[in-house]
């Protein structure tokens, strides 16, 4: 591969390390783009950014979760939420009888360590904790806090690189995972449709439209179905591997739940005319913006989930859509009032934190409606009661 200099911007004081990182990935970007001809796709641009061995955001060592990392995610806002989603498998493992957990891209540990906990108080432990982690660097660290939070537990828990190859009965756990999956940009135009790529141009990072495959043109015309029609000019994004990687990953669950968190929307609602930039977003030190191409390796690249195109890759991996709601729902649903209770005890000043976290992750403003939670099951009849209280799959 050509070796390629780009022009690396440090308006964000970025340490030296900082710097000849992302300046080294640049320079892997750049030079696939001129491999390929001077053009590549941005699904292509997200998955080196993001994915690049030794490289990319998830799999070198960027600081990127809780407090001095570069966004929050529920588990590191609040325990309640691994309270709740405990809750939601204790009463699945009651059901199966027994089961184990596998958690898909488990961050900084916390949520396995708050369900865990609250596992054991329920009696209800997992005859095993497994974790599919392609981050190094957040494996360590999930290594650390589940080791000193619970030591007692470290023979039920497990790393692996690749989803179980044996069939297990039981859960899988998948928060803020979806929306790392690369996706394919677009623009729509009354007449034509184009792909929107990565050039270079003056040696920075640019857009670049070309004419859209038959495929992608095709995907195009039925998301502005969907969404009710587009205006010349509407930009957006999908995700070609999202029903491949779902299926891929929960392939070894026989009899169970796969519960899918994250924050998107119905397929009709994504691809509103209104929504007309998409819904990339990406993460550094705590502030988003909207340019994919800045600080590459340093900052998360993320677009919400179409939470249609998960519904169908369930139909087609053999589940049974089991439940759809917000994360407010399904929290509420879940007993996350008990759960504060539960955990404050008779601390009053502890319950007045909880209710403050709680309200971050219940709040329409905040996470409570953003957030989705999907259910897909198998050999399971009762319904699930995280789903109880609003039941959204009619809006599918
Ligand atoms: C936004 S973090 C969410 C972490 C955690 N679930 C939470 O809620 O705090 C995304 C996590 O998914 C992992 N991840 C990203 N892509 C993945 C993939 N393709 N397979 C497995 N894990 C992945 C990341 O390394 C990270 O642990």
């Amino acid at each position: 591969m050509s070796a390629q200099r780009v022009l690396v911007r440090n308006d964000a004081a970025l340490s030296a390390e900082e710097v000849l990182h992302t300046g080294r990935v640049a320079e892997r970007l750049a030079a696939e783009i001129v491999d390929a001809g001077g053009w590549i796709s941005f699904e292509r641009y997200m998955e080196i950014a993001l994915y690049a061995p030794g490289l990319g955001y998830y799999s070198a060592g960027a600081h990127k979760l809780g407090r001095g990392g570069d966004f929050a995610t529920a588990p590191e806002i609040s325990r309640l939420f691994g309270a709740c989603m405990a809750q939601q498998c204790a009463d699945l493992l009651r059901d199966l009888g027994r089961g184990s957990i596998l958690e898909i891209g488990a961050g900084s540990g916390r949520l396995a360590a708050d369900m865990l906990s609250r596992l054991e108080t329920l009696g209800r432990l997992p005859t095993r904790y497994l974790i599919l982690e392609v981050s190094a660097d957040l494996r360590e660290r999930q290594r650390r806090t589940l080791t000193q939070r619970l030591p007692q537990l470290q023979e039920r828990i497990e790393w692996l690189d690749a989803p179980p190859r044996a069939n297990f009965d039981g859960v899988i756990v998948a928060n803020e995972v979806l929306d790392a999956l690369p996706v394919s940009r677009f623009r729509w135009h009354s007449t034509r449709c184009e792909e929107l790529g990565v050039a270079l141009e003056q040696g920075k990072f640019a857009w670049a439209p070309r004419p859209a495959n038959a495929r992608t043109a095709t995907v195009c015309q039925a998301l502005a179905a969907a969404g009710g029609g587009w205006q010349g000019g509407y930009v957006s994004e999908y995700c070609p591997r999202l029903a491949a990687w779902a299926t891929h990953v929960t392939r070894s669950l026989g009899n169970g739940a796969v519960l899918w968190i994250d924050y998107g929307l119905p397929r009709a609602q994504y691809y509103f005319p209104q929504r007309h930039g998409g819904t990339l977003l990406c993460h550094f030190r705590q502030r988003a913006r909207d340019d994919p191409f800045l600080y590459p390796g340093l900052q998360d690249i993320t677009a919400w989930v179409d939470f249609t195109a998960l519904a169908e890759a369930c139909m087609g991996a053999g589940y049974q859509l089991a439940g759809f709601t917000t994360q407010a729902h399904f929290l509420a649903g879940l007993g996350i009032d008990h759960a504060m209770q539960a955990l404050a005890g008779s601390d009053e000043n502890q319950f007045a934190r909880l209710a403050v976290e709680a309200r971050r992750l219940m709040l329409p403003g905040e996470m409570g409606e953003r957030f989705k939670a999907m259910a897909w099951s198998r050999g399971i009849d009762a319904p699930l009661r995280g789903f109880e209280i609003k039941d959204l799959r009619h809006t599918l």
